[in-house]
């Protein structure tokens, strides 16, 4: 296996539901997606996690006014992530995966023979970004990309605040202080990354680049390792 940080180490992608599904669009969109992550994956190991977005959250909603348990929630969530992965990896044919693999091993297992392996959740207790940074330890990748519904990390949430100003570089530490203020860890929360994969990567010192996911042209310079419009997070 190539040693962290070198030309072919592996890069894992944490694509969020909120910006696969968004009503505009989305055909042409995902089918763009397909193509780039196809080229990057031929280029190198390349694995990528989908997320479940406002469709995870209405169905979590549902089964939460229903009385079900935060456990059968999360599996509900995980199921939506997974048929968004399953959209993605049928369009993008052999050799990745048709069936998303249902564990990190099962996807470190495969990336090797037939990159890019996609996949949505695995197990309750976190989201696809916690998936990523599991996937990314387990593979040396390089740095994980998160390709989010907004174009980096916010001083404070640019949904609602006009004024937030995007912060370019941001060290671990800062970082997590802001998870931890951020996220709750209940089913269906959102946040910009989550705090297991947050503490995962900080750990092993792997970098995590954030992007808008709908600027295609950003995101492939974000995974090619090329100059990119967004937020660093490493040190
Ligand atoms: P997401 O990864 O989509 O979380 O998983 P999110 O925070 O809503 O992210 P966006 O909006 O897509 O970017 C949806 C839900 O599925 C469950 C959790 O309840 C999560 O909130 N899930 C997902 C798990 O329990 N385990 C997993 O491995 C993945």
């Amino acid at each position: 296996m190539p040693s962290a940080g070198g030309p072919l180490a592996p890069v894992v992608v944490s694509i969020g539901g909120s910006v696969l599904l968004t009503g505009e669009r989305d055909a042409d969109y995902l089918g763009e997606l397909a193509k780039l992550l196809a080229r990057r994956g031929a280029a190198g190991p390349l694995v990528a996690t989908t997320g479940g977005g406002p469709t995870a959250r209405r169905y979590i909603e549902i089964g939460r006014a229903l009385g079900l348990t935060d456990v059968e929630l999360d599996e509900i969530g995980i199921d939506v992530t997974r048929l968004h992965a399953r959209l993605l990896a049928s369009r993008i044919g052999p050799p990745t995966p048709s069936h998303p693999p249902s564990t990190v091993r099962e996807a470190v297992e495969a990336v090797h023979r037939s990159s890019p392996v996609i996949l949505g959740g695995t197990e309750p207790g976190h989201t696809t970004d916690g998936v990523a940074a599991l996937l990314a330890v387990r593979l040396r990748a390089s740095r994980v990309v998160n390709a989010t519904d907004v174009a980096g990390v916010y001083d404070r949430d640019p949904r609602g605040h006009p004024e937030a100003r995007r912060l370019d570089r941001l060290s671990w530490t800062e970082f997590r202080t802001m998870v931890e203020a951020g996220a709750s860890g209940t089913p269906g929360q959102t946040f910009v990354f989550d705090r297991l994969g947050a503490d995962l990567l900080a750990r092993a010192r792997i970098p995590l680049h954030v992007v808008a996911g709908r600027d295609l042209r950003n995101l492939e310079a974000a995974l090619a390792g090329v100059a990119f419009e967004g937020t660093r997070i490493e040190g």
